[in-house]
């Protein structure tokens, strides 16, 4: 998506104002961010996109990006490092600044350690807060600030707009059940109150860091110790293992504990971007690159991963020709963005995750040898959850507590029949199949309980039909699978791989071969 051009104009003459020569550099950067921010099609896309662009732009140790609106959910994403005291004191002034309505476009607080800006409009409000370890922000980091914040803002509307509509229409189909349950309406599948409460900031939502890994198996633990040598080298890494183990969260736990935590984290789902942006994505272009780019180009992900960690999800999606780019990357340690002739260093680390063996992948023909070598420097395999089944309770009851709050609800165990029913079941979408289902229990638990003790669905067979008598291709099942979800999700591709147990990634791949993505 294109910076519109009066956005493009109105950053450039703020930024133009003397004596800020330095600050006029930072224009691509900002547009750059800007651009790179508007892509985010979802609000917590979108959040976690503005707190990265902040750091990025800033040079901030931790930057914190938070906003409400009516029809969507409030937003809180933090980046960075910083222990859970000083985050809350960071969510506690951030609040207090959006909720007394501060005139200024930006604050500078603490001696100028940090910076906050907050937006809103009649839809929206929030704000942005960075925060420096060391030094100061200047003026010129504030103008900066609070003309993304405004972008950020307006990005936010733009989201409420969109949910209102959606919300509309399910509401609209949930109107008959509602007509006895007045407090309470349907929307995208759950049961909401219709008269929220004051939104609050939720708990600061934090990177994963190695002691928020839940589970004591062997297997974890011997993860965990692999995970503890990544973070003290600056190697490539492979983690292996299928969908929804946590590779995503070990990754992040690998990059908030090693040197590189106070850079950025941006990982790239390389089997959802379409081919043939693949490489503008990575690697960037310059100005005049193609028709209907940005005619001042565009920072690829590998220039944005600068200082921090570049995380290639799916990598054996990589079709053949971008790996051979990808290889040239690695070994030279630069990039040239697309129809550019410049090289750009970058100081990246990459670690790179795969849901299928890669070896396997190479030793059939559709993964370069010489890349893989590259990327395996390091590599950690995550077992499944059936091959660590420790891990169950651990996992379920770190799960009722994270949710059961949310809902209005205590429950901090799981025990009896509950727990032989999560104990004897495989769950093949591992840990993540687990989560969304100790979620949904939590709606139907009893506001008393402390402790659950049956499950209201069993995992095996839950609201399944009867398999039918025909003998079907598995293609067939899957295609009609991914279509269901995504017109009961109303064409959201994220709400329809939570649905399904699956990556993102994994069902823009499956839409694709399908002839299934949403216009
Ligand atoms: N050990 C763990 N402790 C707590 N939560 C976990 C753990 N492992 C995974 N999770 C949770 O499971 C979910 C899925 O994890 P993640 O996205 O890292 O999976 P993945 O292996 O990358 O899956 P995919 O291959 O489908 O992308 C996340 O919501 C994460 O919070
Ligand atoms: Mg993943």
């Amino acid at each position: 998506m294109a910076v519109s051009g009066s956005v493009r104009e109105a950053t450039l003459s703020l930024l133009e104002s003397p004596p800020h020569r330095v600050a006029r550099e930072r224009a691509p950067a900002l547009l750059a961010a800007i651009e790179w921010l508007q892509e985010g099609a979802e609000p917590r896309e979108m959040t976690e996109r503005a707190a990265l662009a902040v750091v990025s732009l800033t040079t901030a140790a931790f930057a914190m990006v938070y906003f409400e609106g009516s029809g969507l959910e409030p937003q809180l994403f933090a980046l960075g490092a910083l222990d859970e005291t000083a985050a809350e004191a960071c969510s506690a002034m951030l609040r207090g600044v959006i909720s007394s309505g501060a005139g200024s476009p930006y604050l500078l607080l603490a001696q100028g350690a940090t910076l906050i800006a907050p937006f809103g409009d009649d839809m929206v409000r929030g704000g942005i807060l960075a925060r420096k370890s060391f030094g100061a922000f200047d003026d010129a980091d504030g103008r900066m600030l609070a003309q993304f914040a405004r972008q950020v803002g307006s990005a936010a509307t733009t989201l409420c707009l969109r949910e209102r509509v959606r919300g509309m229409k399910q509401v609209g189909a949930a109107a008959l059940d509602a007509v006895n349950e007045p407090s309470q309406v349907a929307v995208e599948g759950r049961m909401k109150r219709a008269s929220q409460p004051p939104s609050r900031l939720s708990p600061t939502q934090k990177m994963f860091g190695l002691d928020d890994l839940v589970g004591e198996s062997a297997a974890l633990r011997q993860v965990r110790e692999l995970a503890l040598v990544a973070t003290r080298s600056d190697s490539s890494l492979l983690i292996e293992g299928e969908t929804g183990v946590g590779k995503e969260v070990l990754a992040q736990a690998i990059h908030s504990g090693g040197p590189r935590h106070r850079g950025p984290f941006i990982a790239v789902h390389c089997a959802a971007i379409p081919r043939d942006l693949l490489e503008s994505e990575l690697f960037g272009y310059d100005r005049g690159a193609f028709t209907g780019a940005d005619p001042h180009g565009h920072a690829g992900k590998f220039e944005l991963a600068r200082g921090g960690t570049l995380l290639l999800d799916d990598v054996a999606d990589l079709p053949l020709e971008m790996q051979a780019k990808l290889l040239r990357v690695l070994q030279e340690r630069s990039v040239t963005r697309l129809g550019g002739s410049r090289s750009r260093l970058v100081d990246v680390r990459v670690v790179a995750t795969s849901n299928v063996p890669l070896r396997r992948a190479m030793e059939a023909g559709r993964f370069r040898a010489d890349l893989f070598y590259r990327l395996s420097v390091l590599s950690i395999p995550v077992p499944p959850l059936r091959e660590r089944r420790e891990d169950l309770r651990p996992l379920a009851e770190h799960f009722l507590r994270k949710y059961s709050p949310l809902h209005g609800r205590r429950i901090q165990t799981v025990c009896g029949e509950a727990l032989r029913a999560i104990e004897s079941y495989p769950w093949p979408g591992n840990v993540r199949e687990l989560e969304h289902w100790m979620e949904s229990e939590v709606h139907f638990a009893s506001p008393s309980a402390v402790s659950l003790d049956r499950l209201a669905r069993l995992p095996t067979s839950a609201g399944q039909p009867a398999a039918p008598p025909a003998v079907r291709s598995l293609r067939e099942v899957e295609r009609e699978l991914c279509a269901a979800a995504i017109a009961a999700s109303g064409g959201d591709v994220t709400r329809a791989a939570r649905d399904l147990g699956i990556s993102r990634g994994r069902l823009y791949r499956k839409l694709r071969l399908y002839g299934l993505e949403p216009r």
